[in-house]
C-alpha cells in the first residue's frame, strides 16, 4: 500500500518535473521566436527535456534543450521586407498572407528529414507546444502522437484562437485583430467589427480544409479533419494583457502572458551606455523591428526624418537600422547601429520617445520600460495596436502615407513636451507590472497544469450547447413569444370587453331613442 502511495507520487512528479516537451515552430518570422526562445529555454530550466524545431538554434547550448533546426530550408525574413511589400498586406489580405502562401510553405516543411523523423518517433512526448498561426497542419502531429496541444498566439487572439474554448470573440467591444479599431466602437464600426471577425474566421476555416489538410494528409495519414483536432486543443497562451488591451470576460484556458519575451537581465554595451549618457535632454530610439527595413523608406522620407532629427540640437537618437543603404546627411546627433539590446537601451533613463512601426514585442518593451511612443504601423496587428495605444494616451498614430518633416516633427515634439503621455505611460507601465506571478512563470505554471490535468475541465462549460442556446436566442425568442401572446390576448379581451361595454351602451343609447 505504502509503496504503492510512493509510486504514485513518483509518477506525478515525474510528469510535472522532468516532462517531455516536444515544440514545433514552423514559421520563420524572427519577431515570432523572440517569444517562444525565452519560454522553451524557461520550461528546461524548470527540469524539463524540450525537443524545440524552429529556425532559430540557440546562440549557447543549454541543458534539457535539444534544438531541431529548419535553419535555411526557407527564406526568412530578418531585415527582409520592403514596405511597398508589407503595405499590401492588410486587412483580410493577412489572412490570405499565412493562412493560403504561408501553409503552402510551412506544411510542406514536413518532408524533411528533421520533421520525418519526429512524425515517426516512438519517442513517448506529454505535450506538444506549438504555434496556431494561419494554419494547423502540424496539429496533425500532434493527434497522431496523441498529445495535448498548448497554442502560443504571439499577437492578442486571432477571431479563431477562442473557438477551442467555446468562447465568445466579444465583437461588441473587443476589436478584430484585422481592424483599426479600439475598445470603444461607435455603431458602424461595430456592424463592420462584426463582419470582419466573422469573415477572417470563415477565411481561417476554408483555407484549413482547403489548403493545409491535403498537405498534411501527404504526410500524416489517417486523422480526423484538422478543425476536430484544432477544437481539441488544451490552452492559449497569448500576448495581450488587461492593462492594455482591455479586461474581457475569458476562461482559464485562455491565459494572458504578455512580456513573456522581455529580458530584464539584458544589459548596454559600454558604447551604447556612454552615447546615451552623453546626451543633454535625452534621447529618441528609433526602430522598425527584426523585419522591415529601414533603409526601404523612399528617400524623401528618410530625409525628412534626417531634417526632423537634426532639428532637435539637445537630443540625441539612437537608430536601429542598416547605414549601407542610406543617403548621405545623417546628422551628427543621431547615431546609427544594426543590433541593439533593445530592452536596456528603453529602460534607460535618458530614453524619452520610442519612435516604433507598432509591433507588439517592442511596443510592450517600451510600456514595460515606461517609454511614451510615435507610432508608424505597417501591418498586420500594428495598425491596432498603436490604436490602442494613441486611444490610452501614451503614443501619436502617425501615417506612414503621409510622413514628411512637419508630421514627424509635430508627433515626435507631442510626445516630448506634452507631459501627458509620460504620465499615462507611468500609470500604464505600472499596471502592466503588478502581478501575482512573472509571464514566463505562469506560462510554465499551465503547461505544467495542462501535463499534470489534462485541459478538458478549463473548457467552456457552455460548449455543449448548441449556438443558438449559448447566445441564448432560443430563450430570447421563446420570452418574446410569450410576451407577444400576452400582448395579442390582452388586447384581443380588450377589445371585446369595451365592444361588449359600447354595446351596451349603444344599446342603451338606441333603447332611449327609441323612447323619445
Ligand atoms: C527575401 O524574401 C524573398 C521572398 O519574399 C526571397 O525570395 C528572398 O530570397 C529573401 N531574401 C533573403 C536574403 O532571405
Ligand atoms: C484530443 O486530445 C487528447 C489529449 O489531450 C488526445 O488523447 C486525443 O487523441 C485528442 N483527440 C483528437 C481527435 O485529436
Amino acid at each position: 500500500m505504502k509503496l504503492q502511495i510512493i509510486l504514485a507520487i513518483l509518477a506525478i512528479s515525474c510528469t510535472t518535473e522532468g516532462a517531455n516537451i516536444l515544440a514545433i515552430f514552423p514559421y520563420q518570422g524572427k519577431s515570432h521566436y523572440i517569444m517562444f526562445e525565452p519560454l522553451v529555454i524557461g520550461l528546461a530550466r524548470a527540469g524539463h527535456s524540450v525537443d524545440v524545431v524552429s529556425h532559430f538554434p540557440p546562440k549557447e547550448s543549454i541543458r534539457g534543450l535539444n534544438h531541431i533546426s529548419l535553419q535555411g530550408s526557407l527564406y526568412t525574413f530578418v531585415n527582409n521586407m520592403t514596405t511597398t511589400y508589407v503595405k499590401s498586406l492588410i486587412g483580410t489580405k493577412a489572412i490570405e498572407f499565412i493562412s493560403y502562401q504561408g501553409p503552402n510553405d510551412l506544411c510542406n516543411l514536413m518532408r524533411l528529414h528533421q520533421l520525418q523523423e519526429i512524425i515517426n518517433t516512438d519517442k513517448n512526448y506529454d505535450l506538444m507546444l506549438t504555434q496556431v498561426l494561419g494554419s494547423n497542419c502540424y496539429l496533425a502531429l500532434a493527434h497522431k502522437l496523441k498529445l495535448p496541444v498548448v497554442n502560443i498566439e504571439t499577437s492578442t487572439m486571432f477571431p479563431w484562437a477562442h473557438d477551442p474554448f467555446f468562447e465568445s470573440t466579444y465583437p461588441s467591444f473587443i476589436p478584430c485583430q484585422l481592424t483599426t479599431f479600439t475598445n470603444d466602437m461607435r455603431f458602424m464600426e461595430r456592424v463592420e467589427n462584426l463582419i470582419t471577425t466573422l469573415y477572417s474566421k470563415f477565411l481561417f476555416y476554408y483555407y484549413d480544409k482547403t489548403v493545409s489538410e491535403p498537405i498534411a494528409r501527404k504526410y500524416i495519414d489517417d486523422f480526423p479533419s484538422l478543425a476536430d483536432i484544432y477544437y481539441n486543443i488544451s490552452m492559449v497562451l497569448v500576448n495581450s494583457h488587461w492593462s492594455i488591451h482591455g479586461a474581457r470576460p475569458t476562461n482559464p484556458a485562455i491565459v494572458e502572458v504578455a512580456g513573456l519575451h522581455i529580458d530584464e537581465t539584458q544589459v548596454l554595451t559600454e558604447e551604447l551606455e556612454v552615447f546615451l549618457n552623453s546626451a543633454k535632454d535625452g534621447v529618441v530610439y528609433f526602430s522598425t523591428g527584426t523585419m522591415l527595413k529601414s533603409d526601404s523608406f523612399p528617400k524623401e522620407k528618410i530625409l525628412a526624418i534626417y531634417n526632423s532629427f537634426a532639428e532637435l540640437s539637445n537630443y540625441k537618437v539612437l537608430w536601429k537600422g542598416n547605414m549601407d543603404n542610406m543617403p548621405e546627411g545623417l546628422p551628427t546627433n543621431v547615431k546609427m547601429v544594426p543590433w541593439v539590446p533593445q530592452f536596456a537601451v528603453l529602460r534607460h533613463p535618458k530614453v524619452k520617445a520610442f519612435v516604433t512601426h507598432g509591433g507588439l514585442m517592442g511596443t510592450l518593451e517600451a510600456i514595460h520600460a515606461g517609454v511614451p511612443m510615435v507610432g508608424i504601423p505597417f501591418f498586420g496587428d500594428q495598425m491596432l495596436n498603436v490604436g490602442g495605444y494613441a486611444y490610452r494616451g501614451f503614443a501619436v498614430y502617425l501615417n506612414y502615407e503621409t510622413l514628411n518633416k512637419e508630421s514627424f516633427s509635430e508627433a515626435l515634439n507631442e510626445v516630448l513636451t506634452n507631459p501627458k503621455y509620460q504620465s499615462n505611460i507611468a500609470r500604464v507601465s505600472r499596471l502592466f507590472k503588478d502581478r501575482p506571478l512573472s509571464p514566463l512563470k505562469k506560462a510554465i505554471f499551465w503547461i505544467e497544469y495542462v501535463i499534470r490535468n489534462g485541459g478538458e475541465t478549463l473548457k467552456s462549460s457552455g460548449r455543449h450547447l448548441y449556438w443558438f442556446q449559448y447566445y441564448l436566442i432560443d430563450v430570447g425568442l421563446f420570452l418574446l413569444t410569450i410576451t407577444m401572446l400576452a400582448f395579442v390576448v390582452l388586447f384581443t379581451v380588450s377589445r371585446k370587453l369595451t365592444g361588449f361595454i359600447w354595446g351596451t351602451q349603444n344599446r342603451n343609447v338606441s333603447v332611449k331613442q327609441k323612447t323619445f
